[in-house]
Parts: structure tokens; C-alpha cells; sequence
């Protein structure tokens, strides 16, 4: 079961390849430098949460589109309260909208009962928290192994291998998490993260515990994680400077996706801004490693 190939999302494909959900982007601009079709992994369809109610009523995502090609790294940014975290809340199946739907994988998570919607998180969504969330008394090569031993499956012991390797974390794989630095401890939650190979990781402000030269460190790493793996990364974050390792940024204020920017190539303008109600606007195909 779990050696199953992720379904194929092939919906992107269907009315002659007419890619209407984009909100930038024709459906030639979703064809990957690396030669194959990009697949959206991730999708949202009119999600809303609302909180409270009457007087007191919080529309923390008001009606949210977006879509994520396999292998990109998104960040979702915004000021504090335009709801990032609710967001991906919702994206990681943690709680449930109010309306809309979220499609991972072509899985209509919310579709899913409480325990195969568990069970679903475990083997496809990788989570990466601001607080690091490492259990204490394991030690990181267990931290890291332990979503995929939840599962009940044999950790895939070359990929952990590599995983740990690049992350810088092959001496330490012995330590008990509170021996180790900030930007270590985060560096052993995204080596968590990565272990089950999931269909995306979601990071809520990864490098919000951390200094800047750090953050940098962090951020840069996780890029690379991105790009070698092959990994979908969804982050969220108030910071600019942090967004800009993403190969697209979405913004979004008072629960609405305002703009989606793709990243600039080396020596492009960055002027590919697509605000929302003007989705005529084409964003120039992302780089590719
Ligand atoms: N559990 C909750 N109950 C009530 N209001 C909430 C809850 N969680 C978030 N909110 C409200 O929803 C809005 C978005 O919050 P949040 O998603 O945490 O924003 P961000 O992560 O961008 O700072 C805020 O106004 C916040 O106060
Ligand atoms: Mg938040």
C-alpha cells in the first residue's frame, strides 16, 4: 500500500490541456525546464474558515484558489492575522474549513473520515513548525524516522541516509535534540519532514525561531531540499527576505490571495506580478534547476 504510486492528478490535462484554475500561468508555462508535464500536487478550491460568530465572526480565509506544481516551493506570505497559519492549517488537513475543498495528491482530504485523513497526513504531508516540535528524549536519527515507524513501515534507509547527509546532520544523529543548536534542531525537523518522501511539505515560519544568519542557513537548505528531492514545499512566512528563496510567492491579506509573483530568473525583472482580477497577466515560466 504504501509503495503505491501517488495517483495521477491528470484533471490539469483535461478540456485540451485548458488550465483553468491558474491563476498566472498558461498551461505551456506549466511545462517543467525538466522536460515532463508539471502534475499540480496541491489544491485549494474556494476554501473558507470562519471563526466566532455574529459581531465576533473572523473570516481568516475568505475564498482561497491556489495550485501547486509537484517539485515547487511556494511561500504564502502576509502580515500577522491575514491568515497564513489557518491556511495551512487546512492545507495539512490539521483542521477543517468552513467551505472549500483541498485536493492533495488529487485526494479531497476533507472527503476523509478523522482517521483516514491520519493516516493520510502521516504518509503524504511533511510538516515543518516554527518551534521545531522534536520529541525530547528520542534522538534526532529517531525524530527523523519516527513519522515513517507511525506508519508502521520500514524507514527507507538510502533516502534517510541522503536526507541527513545533505542536511548536515550525519555527526549528530545520536544527540537528543536539546544539545543541538536552533538552526540544527530545524534542520533535523525538515530531515523529519523528508523521511516518508511526502507529496508536500508545509512549513508554518521555519526560521522564526532563529537569527538571521541562521534563517538564511535554514532557508537555503531547505531550497536545496526542494530542488534535490524533487520535494513540493508549501511555506509560510512573514518575512520578504525568506520568501524570496521560494520559486513563487503568494500573498495574502484578510484571509484573500492578493498577488502571486513567480521569482525572477537571474537577470529577468522581477516585474511578473499577477494581482488578483487581472489573471490576464502572464507570469514568465519559473526557474528550474
Ligand atoms: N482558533 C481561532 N479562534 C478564533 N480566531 C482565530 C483562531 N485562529 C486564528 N484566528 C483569527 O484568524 C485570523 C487569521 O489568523 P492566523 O491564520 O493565525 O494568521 P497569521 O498566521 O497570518 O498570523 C486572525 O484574525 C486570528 O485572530
Ligand atoms: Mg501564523
Amino acid at each position: 500500500m504504501r509503495n503505491m504510486p501517488i495517483l495521477l492528478y491528470f484533471r490539469q490535462f483535461s478540456d485540451s490541456f485548458a488550465c483553468y484554475h491558474c491563476r498566472i500561468g498558461k498551461p505551456r508555462d506549466r511545462l517543467g525546464e525538466r522536460g515532463a508535464f508539471a502534475m499540480e500536487i496541491l489544491r485549494t478550491e474556494g476554501l473558507a474558515k470562519y471563526y466566532g460568530a455574529g459581531a465576533n465572526l473572523v473570516r481568516a480565509l475568505d475564498g482561497v484558489d491556489i495550485s501547486v506544481e509537484s517539485g515547487e516551493f511556494v511561500a504564502v506570505v502576509g502580515t500577522s492575522g491575514s491568515g497564513k497559519s489557518t491556511l495551512l492549517h487546512m492545507l495539512g488537513g490539521l483542521d477543517r474549513p468552513t467551505a472549500g475543498k483541498v485536493r492533495v495528491a488529487g485526494n479531497d482530504i476533507f472527503s476523509m473520515g478523522d482517521d483516514a485523513l491520519t493516516i493520510f497526513r502521516r504518509r503524504k504531508i511533511g510538516f515543518v513548525f516554527q518551534s521545531y516540535n522534536l520529541i525530547p528524549i528520542l534522538n534526532v536519527y529517531e525524530n527523523i524516522v519516527l513519522p515513517v515507524r507511525l506508519d508502521g513501515a520500514a524507514p527507507d534507509a538510502e533516502h534517510i541516509e541522503s536526507v541527513i547527509e545533505a542536511l548536515g546532520l550525519a555527526g549528530r544523529q545520536d544527540s537528543l535534540p536539546n544539545s543541538l543548536s536552533g538552526g540544527q534542531q530545524q534542520r533535523a525537523a525538515i530531515a523529519r519532514a523528508l523521511a516518508a518522501k511526502p507529496a508536500v511539505v508545509l512549513a508554518d515560519e521555519p526560521t522564526g525561531n532563529l537569527d538571521a544568519k541562521t534563517s538564511g542557513e535554514v532557508i537555503l537548505l531547505l531550497k536545496m531540499m526542494s530542488e534535490r528531492f524533487r520535494q513540493t514545499v508549501a511555506m509560510i512566512t512573514h518575512n520578504e527576505e525568506i520568501a524570496q528563496a521560494a520559486d513563487r510567492i503568494i500573498r495574502i491579506e484578510d484571509g484573500k490571495v492578493v498577488s502571486e509573483r513567480a521569482a525572477p530568473k537571474r537577470g529577468a525583472p522581477a516585474n511578473a506580478v499577477s494581482e488578483r482580477g487581472a489573471p490576464e497577466k502572464v507570469a514568465p515560466e519559473k526557474a528550474r534547476p
